[in-house]
């Protein structure tokens, strides 16, 4: 497509409703499901902002390696030796997936319209481990969750899956609880062992760093993105690759927009002058930016 960068979210409006725009490409984080009660990563209050490795089951030199990078809890270096800081952090949002307990936002909602009015979504890219996309009313296959899912379980190990029911039971029963909010919680963890290959390498079906993201990526991104008029990045700090090359390997013809708490990705290319031919940068929360943004498509009353 040949349109110019909204400047504002009537323009905005106006593109995705024209003729022009027939294919987007939505790339998410964390941020568009904070609305719904799940903190993000990097932000104050966030997941790693939060971390305490001295209350997590380790050996003092994991807990050093914890204290310089928050992100070791979640890389199969750490995983593979100890898998229990994993589960440990991830308790109360693994017991509250099995619950159902978070709710899509605003913004998956005008994600889904996307595809139930427009039949304009070619796909939703989601860092999301949530599984809220999948509370809509978006076809499976217009999802791809680059980082995995949480509502299911296998062996990290041998591949065996684990009924979800059955390991949110030992989550509950053989992992401890950092937070303090679970008294019936045991005050150690014992590892969850797989009943195939008997290792303690059962988790949710999320990727660690230092693995590799679901075939279905590779397969899916360039091809997605080289019909794509719009690009709709939201929510995400644009640090973890390759979800990130989203941002630069679409082409020069697709239009970018980000909706993010502040600018992101401006070491990969997104322009935010003001002046660029294809970047519009809407500065928000996402469900009050998308929230606005429908109002000026005749969405909501
Ligand atoms: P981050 O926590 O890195 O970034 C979230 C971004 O959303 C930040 O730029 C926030 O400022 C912004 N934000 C927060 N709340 C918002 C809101 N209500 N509206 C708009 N913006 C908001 O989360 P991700 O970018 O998703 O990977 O993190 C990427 C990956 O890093 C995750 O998938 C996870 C993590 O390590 C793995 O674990 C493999």
């Amino acid at each position: 497509m040949k349109a110019a960068a909204p400047t504002d979210l009537a323009g905005l409006a106006r593109l995705i409703l024209s003729k022009d725009c027939k294919s987007i490409v939505i790339l998410t984080g964390a941020g568009v499901s904070v609305s719904a009660g799940i903190p993000d990563f990097r932000s104050p209050g966030g997941m790693y902002d939060t971390l305490k490795p001295e209350l997590l089951t380790c050996t003092s030199s994991q807990r050093r390696l914890l204290e310089r990078d928050p992100t070791y809890v979640v890389s199969w270096d750490i995983f593979q030796n100890n898998p229990l800081p994993y589960h440990e952090v991830r308790r109360p949002f693994i017991l509250g997936t099995g619950e159902k307990k978070w709710k899509p936002t605003a913004s998956h909602h005008f994600f889904e319209q996307l595809h139930t009015r427009l039949g304009k979504l070619k796909r939703v890219y989601t860092q999301n481990i949530d599984g809220l996309d999948f509370q809509t009313n978006i076809p499976n296959d217009l999802i791809l969750p680059v980082h995995g899912s949480l509502a299911s379980a296998s062996c990290e190990g041998c591949g065996e899956d684990m009924a979800f029911e059955e390991f949110g039971h030992m989550v509950k029963t053989q992992i401890k609880d950092i937070y303090g909010e679970d008294p019936t919680a045991p005050p150690e963890s014992t590892p969850i062992m797989c009943k195939q290959c008997r290792k303690p390498l059962v988790k949710p079906t999320t990727v660690l760093f230092g693995r590799s993201l679901p075939e279905k990526f590779f397969r899916c991104h360039l091809q997605d993105l080289s019909d794509a008029d719009l690009l709709i990045i939201a929510g995400t700090s644009l640090v973890v690759s390759p979800a990130n090359s989203l941002a630069y390997l679409a082409p020069e013809s697709t239009i970018r927009v980000v909706v993010n708490l502040q600018p992101v990705g401006s070491d990969l290319g997104i322009d935010y002058s003001g002046s660029s031919p294809r970047d519009f940068f809407a500065q928000g929360k996402c469900d009050d930016v998308f929230g606005a943004l429908m109002k000026e498509m005749d969405w909501v009353s």
